[in-house]
């Protein structure tokens, strides 16, 4: 029972005390004057939220009243003997702040609000879903049944009787059957496999015989080993003998052949002892090597003699191309003339001058004369013009003559000088000659020196020549040669009678190595023969052990694989029945679950039905409908159904607002009293909406008379004055300046 609820600026509340009590308690005011509020923070303080704030149509801000920071919401209430008591505070910008649920006077719960929330779910055994759906009927939310689509409804009652996780469970629990039957079908394939099992001994027994077969050939197998090792050893011994005595047979005949050579070339014996063919060896090569010495140096004496008679020649030719001229008296018969003619020469140059100058002197002498004032310019004495003219006259002939004079000797100077050069050339061209002749001298004193050279080298070449015929005693230096190759070979019997001693010895010693070596084809063949044959019998026991392992190995796959078989078939049969069980059981429980689901339902409808009848007779105040019922429709889910002259009619579609009204009235309140039952408690905010007058009086009279045992406490929000009627226990008329935003006040209690 709810004992209390006190608000502190809760929407229009500033402050504000309900005391309720057992039995209908009416809350009655105009609009707006904070009734709602009330259940509103009612919800609240139980649940943390109420549904505007759930749908969000609000923030949690909203509730706190204008102009304040923090909302306080107190309830009081008792359940199962005990007294609770929650505090919800609300903070501006921050939520819920604290939370708060005592017992008694102790606090169980603080200050978180969901933890308070869910301890008030537990002490109630009421969920806030089932709360809002069956015990709180907010404002304009009566007809919240029918406002549920159509095929949708059983869905919903389902879950506010907490059955629908039957289907679920039932839905699951049909998929899990059917995964057990494909495994059950799975394990009951295996047996097809029961016969192959059968197989497992004789395999067995197969591998145990081939396992025998194959030691008894392993132990033959070391054996033949071991012999065939043996014999290898000894082939291995034969076998170098072998290479020892064809290598000594090989030698020796090699060394016949070689005897027999040397033999052959004994046959002619030379008739000089050794030692003679040595000696003469000796000094036939030093004659060859002398000889060729003296061979080369007159060679070399030869070529130089060539040249010396080369330049001789040249030389001869020279001094022939000059011929012997005696230029000394001539000469000196030439300088003589030349001395001549330039005495000739200074003379005529000398009269030349003279007669030149006595010319000058007429000539100034005579202009004097042209000059003169009646004096002789020579003498002083007077002299008259025709004088001085005669005079001048005797003077101009005088140098006329002279100059005659003077062109000859002009004439006889280049004659003579014309001379002098001829002559000069001539000197010129036997002083030249007589350089020639100079140079022929030196040619001859150089030709005769060449002449003495030639006759020197001659000497030499001929003493060369006589030394060479001394020391080849008239035999050539080819011929020499010859003859120590003869020598050469005459001394080889020599040598090939040592080599014969030797090979012969050589020989004895190969022979004596021969005889010691022991060595026999028909023992070695006999030895191979036998190797052969032991490797033949172990080839054939080992391909037959491999495949013996074969076998096994095949045999040993084969009886893994049977295990293998086995265990699954042996494991499958266990799972079978297994299986077989727990379908059984989950069958069982489908059934059970289908069932169970279908007598709470049953019950449920049942329950409602009941309690609908019982309510509309009290409600409803007229008698064209009697009854009221949930029905099934066709398609199995719920519709409110009115009954009419024996006749169910659907109340949606037909009905008029004001029987629709009362139908959901009544359907909230069946359904607070079936579905509520341990809480029973009812809210109705304005549940008069639609109906007339005379509805109204009837709901007063039955909220008044008619819940005693059937709803613990009821509490009614309305506008409507008549409804106070209804109160049997606590009555608030509630009322604010709303022009001035007032705080509600209580006008009554
Ligand atoms: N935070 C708030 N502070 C102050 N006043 C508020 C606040 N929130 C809402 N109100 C006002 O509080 C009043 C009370 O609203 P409420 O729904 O409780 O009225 P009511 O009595 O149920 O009216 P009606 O009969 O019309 O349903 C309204 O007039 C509303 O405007
Ligand atoms: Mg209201």
């Amino acid at each position: 029972m709810i004992k209390r609820l006190e608000l502190e600026n809760w929407r229009s509340h500033a402050r504000t005390v309900f005391d309720f009590k057992k039995g209908t308690n009416v809350i009655v005011g105009r609009m707006g004057a904070g009734k709602s509020s009330a259940m509103d923070a009612l919800c609240y303080a139980l649940y943390g939220t109420y549904p505007s704030l759930q749908q969000k149509k609000l923030k949690l801000d909203d509730v706190i009243r204008y102009g304040e920071n923090k909302a306080k919401v107190l309830l009081l209430f008792e359940k199962d003997g005990d007294e609770y008591q929650i505090k919800r505070i609300i903070e501006r910008g921050k939520g819920n702040t604290y939370s708060e649920l005592k017992k008694g006077s102790t606090i169980i719960e603080a200050p978180q609000t969901k933890r308070v929330t869910e301890n008030i779910v537990k002490i109630l055994g009421m969920s806030y879903d089932m709360f809002t759906k069956a015990v709180y009927s907010e404002q304009n939310n009566l007809e919240y049944f029918l406002d549920i689509p159509k095929g949708k409804r059983r869905e919903k009652i389902d879950e506010l009787l907490n059955i629908n996780k039957f289907e679920v469970a039932r839905k699951n629990l049909n998929v899990l059957i059917r995964n057990l039957k494909v495994k059950k079908e799975s394990r009951r394939e295996l047996e097809k496999y029961s016969e192959d099992l059968e197989k497992i001994p004789k395999i067995k027994n197969e591998i145990m015989e081939l396992k025998n077969r194959f030691e008894q050939n392993e132990k033959q197998i070391s054996e033949l080993q071991l012999k065939l090792n043996e014999h290898k050893k000894k082939q291995e011994e034969i076998s170098l003998n072998r290479e020892l005595y064809e290598r000594l047979k090989d030698a020796i005949s090699n060394k016949q052949g070689a005897l027999e050579a040397i033999r052959e070339r004994l046959r002619e014996k030379p008739e000089k002892s050794e030692e003679e063919l040595r000696k003469e060896v000796q000094e036939v090569e030093e004659a060859v090597k002398q000889l060729e010495e003296l061979k080369a140096e007159l060679k070399g004496k030869m070529e130089v003699r060539k040249k010396a008679e080369l330049k001789k020649f040249e030389l001869k030719s020279e001094i022939e191309r000059i011929p012997s001229i005696d230029v000394d008296a001539e000469l000196e018969e030439l300088k003589k003339e030349i001395s001549v003619v330039e005495k000739e020469i200074a003379e005529l140059e000398s009269s030349y001058v003279l007669l030149s100058k006595e010319n000058s002197e007429l000539e100034e002498n005579i202009q004097k004369l042209m000059h003169a004032e009646e004096k002789c310019p020579v003498c002083g004495a007077e002299l008259s013009v025709e004088k001085a003219n005669e005079l001048a006259k005797e003077k101009r002939k005088r140098i006329e003559e002279n100059e005659g004079r003077l062109k000859e000797i002009k004439v006889k100077i280049e004659v003579a000088k014309d001379k002098r050069k001829s002559l000069e050339k001539k000197v010129n061209d036997l002083e030249q000659e007589r350089r020639r002749q100079d140079k022929k001298e030196l040619l001859v004193k150089q030709l005769a020196e060449a002449e003495e050279e030639l006759s020197g080298y001659e000497t030499e070449i001929q003493k060369l020549k006589q030394e060479f015929n001394v020391i080849s005693k008239g035999r050539g230096i080819e011929e020499l040669k010859e003859r120590r190759e003869s020598l050469v070979k005459a001394l080889e019997f020599y040598e090939n009678q040592k080599m014969l001693i030797k090979t012969e010895n050589e020989l004895r010693q190969l022979n004596d190595e021969l005889k010691k070596v022991k060595y026999s084809k028909e023992v070695e063949e006999e030895v191979y023969n036998k190797i052969k044959e032991l490797e033949t019998k172990l080839t054939a026991l080992n391909v037959e052990n491999s495949s013996l392992v074969k076998q096994i190995e095949d045999r040993k796959e084969m009886l893994q694989e049977l295990e293998k078989i086995r265990k699954e078939v042996e494991k499958g049969r266990e799972e079978l029945s297994f299986l077989d069980e727990m379908i059984e059981s989950f069958d069982i429980l489908s059934n059970v679950l289908s069932k169970t689901q279908g007598i709470i339902r049953e019950k449920f409808t049942n329950e409602t039905n009941e309690a609908l009848k019982h309510f509309w007779k009290k409600i409803y105040p007229y008698a064209d409908f009697t009854s009221l019922r949930l029905g099934i429709d066709d398609a199995g889910d719920y519709i409110l159904q009115l009954e009419r002259n024996g006749e169910w009619i659907n109340v949606e579609g037909i009905s008029s607002g004001g029987e629709r009204t009362t139908a959901c009235l009544c359907l909230r309140i069946a359904l607070a009293s079936v579905l509520a039952g341990n809480l029973s408690w009812l809210v109705l905010d304005e549940p008069t909406h639609n109906l007339d007058r005379q509805a109204i009086r009837e709901l007063a009279q039955t909220l008044r008379e008619g819940f005693s045992g059937l709803v613990e406490q009821i509490f009614v929000i309305t506008h409507e004055e008549e409804l106070k009627e209804a109160a049997t226990a606590s009555l608030y008329m509630l009322d604010r300046d709303k022009e001035e935003n007032g705080a509600t006040k209580i006008l009554l209690d």
